[in-house]
């Protein structure tokens, strides 16, 4: 059975199975009849997203936003599950599997939607899905996608899976998996914390906040308006800032100034919520940073927060470290390998890491006993099935 991660962001939308991951904007717009196609340039498989499904056909990602004519993100929770959740999570997991069968699938929510929403998504996404890919060179491919079972967790809790699960869903980093972690997932809408102590998911300390970079970006296009009377969607933003040059009517702004004050008062922003909720969590071992906007925001953020932070490598695009723990953790629940842990150098070490909820007879269907459900609440998400 194929396992699909699938994270559905309001900034870009991400899939992988473990070997192959795709990345879009969560754009989605009306398809327009290009009358003359250049084939020059850049052509990955999210360059040109033409979908149909559901008898209707849309442009996607970077392709909504430079050839629809009216491309439509997001930032509303509501309208992400109601109208955008669907079509791109199901045009992702069509471009990670080439199976027909049915695929699992582990996706998130932000933590403080997770307990409304989850119910939602499932039956937004569950179920046999014929959708089209019409590709540049004028073929078209329908494929089937049957996704049949569905986990929903808490988003950031992915980028600890990833960080201490393998690709075939075992425990590898034994020292991590024991510790009381916290994690910190910025995002393009919302910032999600998280604790998970010794495997277990910490409801007190998790929570969501309306701090993603979005919020840095509606100040650069504030500022834009006012200097150039020109309106500048959001998602527009994304490839000016790493340069702070934007070129608007052949006249150049340079925002370098004001985007380090700006992410100086976000990460500000962000250190004192994470320092309040986590106040009585001085307990926590290390402190991971993830998602996207931790890396934009990375070096005002590392002084404001106490604690031991575990610096993000920059080899990796922190955007994937959530969908990669999803299939990780699809590996792990639905695999058929035992979890635990790899041997570490010490035979002698006897340690038990498995992840609560696991029956020790791996009958893993069986239920949490009541002293477990209490201790453990809200974990049912971390049973492992067969
Ligand atoms: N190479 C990159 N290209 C574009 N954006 C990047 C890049 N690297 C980091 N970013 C940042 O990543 C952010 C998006 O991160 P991510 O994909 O984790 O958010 P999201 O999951 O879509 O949002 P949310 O969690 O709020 O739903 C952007 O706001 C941008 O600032
Ligand atoms: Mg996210």
């Amino acid at each position: 059975m194929e396992i699909v991660g699938i994270d559905v962001g309001f900034g870009y939308t991400k899939a992988s199975n473990g070997k192959d991951s795709v990345l879009f904007k969560s754009l989605i717009g009306d398809a327009t009849d290009i009358q003359f196609r250049s084939f020059l340039g850049e052509d990955t498989s999210t360059s040109n997203l033409h979908i149909t499904l559901n008898d209707k056909s849309y442009f996607l990602g970077s392709y909504a936003e430079e050839q629809s004519n009216i491309p439509e993100f997001t930032l509303n929770q509501e309208k992400l599950i109601e109208n955008f959740v669907k079509i791109l999570a199901i045009t992702a997991a069509g471009l990670c599997t080439n199976s027909s069968g049915p695929i699992n699938v582990v996706t998130g929510l932000p933590v403080g939607y997770l307990k409304r929403d989850s119910r939602r998504l499932k039956e937004m996404i569950q179920g046999t899905h014929e959708i089209t890919y019409h590709n540049v060179d004028g073929k078209d491919e329908t494929k089937r996608v049957h996704i049949d079972k569905i986990q929903v967790i808490p988003q950031p809790i992915g980028s600890i899976f990833n960080l201490i699960f393998n690709d075939s869903g075992k425990i590898t980093d034994k020292k991590l998996a024991l510790q009381k972690l916290g994690v910190v997932d910025i995002g393009f809408k919302t910032s999600d914390f998280s604790i998970f102590d010794h495997l277990r998911y910490i409801e007190r300390g998790s929570s969501t906040m309306d701090t993603g970079i979005s919020k840095c970006f509606n100040v650069f296009a504030n500022k834009l308006r006012q200097e150039s009377n020109i309106n500048i969607e959001l998602y527009r933003i994304f490839k000016f800032v790493a340069t702070g040059m934007i070129k608007i009517k052949g006249k150049e702004y340079n925002i370098t100034n004001l985007k380090k004050r700006v992410y100086t008062h976000a990460a500000a922003a962000i250190a004192a919520d994470l320092n309040r909720l986590w106040e009585n969590d001085w307990d926590i071992d290390s402190i991971i940073l993830s998602g996207g906007g931790s890396v934009e925001l990375a070096e005002y953020l590392s002084p404001n927060i106490e604690g031991n932070v575990i610096p993000i490598p920059n080899n990796i695009d922190a955007r994937f470290n959530n969908v990669q723990g999803y299939c990780k953790f699809g590996k792990y629940k639905w695999g058929t390998q035992k979890t635990y842990p790899e041997q570490t150098t010490s035979s002698q070490d006897t340690t038990s890491t498995k992840i609560p909820c696991e029956s020790d007879n791996n009958t893993e269907t069986e239920p949490l006993t009541d002293k477990q459900e209490k201790s453990s609440k809200g974990i049912s998400w971390l049973r492992r099935q067969n």
